[in-house]
């Protein structure tokens, strides 16, 4: 045996989900300590809080933001804003840990020139889930999603263009990294509740990086 047998051979990260749509399993790994890092950085400028849906729940996942844009909610509506509305200031900016690493998955699930402007951090501690939805408040769809877990694993449901569609349930671990774009990109996903647990990295909690385009 040499050893190196397989050394010319790519990882093999990709598990494709649907059409333009694919994880990268354990693509996020060696920088999930530098990403949780920067997450809590960014959390101690911009700190996870529930957000208000337009309907009057209180969302079970605690949200910030970092980049031009943060995904916002409240009795008025889903959008994006260039303000912190707990603070009144912008977001902090998107780190380049974070921007390098989706924009180097992007390439990876086959889009190139990604260049996202709104970076969504979710907190889930267990019992938090995130329904079924669809991506929909950017101005175009032509990018991709660029979604990073870290810490506790989930379940993931992947539908299609409908609601109603059945959704695949994928789990999805700590490193993982999910893209969907071109006829993916409106499909409907969600997050199980998330099941009680101590992960090494991150003790209860989950979280999930999310990069779009959005402006
Ligand atoms: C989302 O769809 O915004 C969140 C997905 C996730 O937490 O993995
Ligand atoms: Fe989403």
């Amino acid at each position: 045996m040499t050893g190196d047998l397989f050394a010319d051979s790519p990882p093999d990260w990709r598990e494709p989900l649907a059409p333009g749509a694919v994880v990268l399993r354990g693509y996020a790994l060696a920088a999930a300590p530098v990403l949780l890092a920067t997450i809590a950085a960014v959390q101690r400028q911009a700190p996870a809080r529930r957000m208000e849906t337009p309907g009057g729940y209180t969302m079970s996942v605690a949200t910030s933001s970092c980049g031009a844009l943060g995904w916002v909610t409240d009795r008025s509506g889903y959008r994006y804003s260039a303000i912190d509305p707990d603070s009144g200031t912008p977001w902090p900016p998107l780190p380049a840990t974070i921007l390098d690493l989706g924009i180097a998955a992007a390439r990876e699930a086959g889009y190139p020139g990604f260049a996202p402007d709104a970076c969504l951090i979710n907190q889930y501690e267990p019992g938090a889930r995130m329904g079924l939805h669809q991506d929909r408040n950017e101005r175009d769809f032509t990018a991709p999603i660029v979604s990073i877990s870290l810490g506790l694993p989930a379940t993931f449901l992947f539908g299609g263009p409908r609601r109603a569609d059945p959704a695949r349930r994928l789990p999805l671990a700590h490193g993982d990294v999910v893209v969907w774009g071109g006829p993916s990109r409106l499909f409907f996903h969600g997050i199980a509740p998330l099941r009680p647990g101590l992960h090494p990295a991150t003790g209860a909690l989950r979280y999930n990086i999310t990069l779009r385009r959005a402006g």
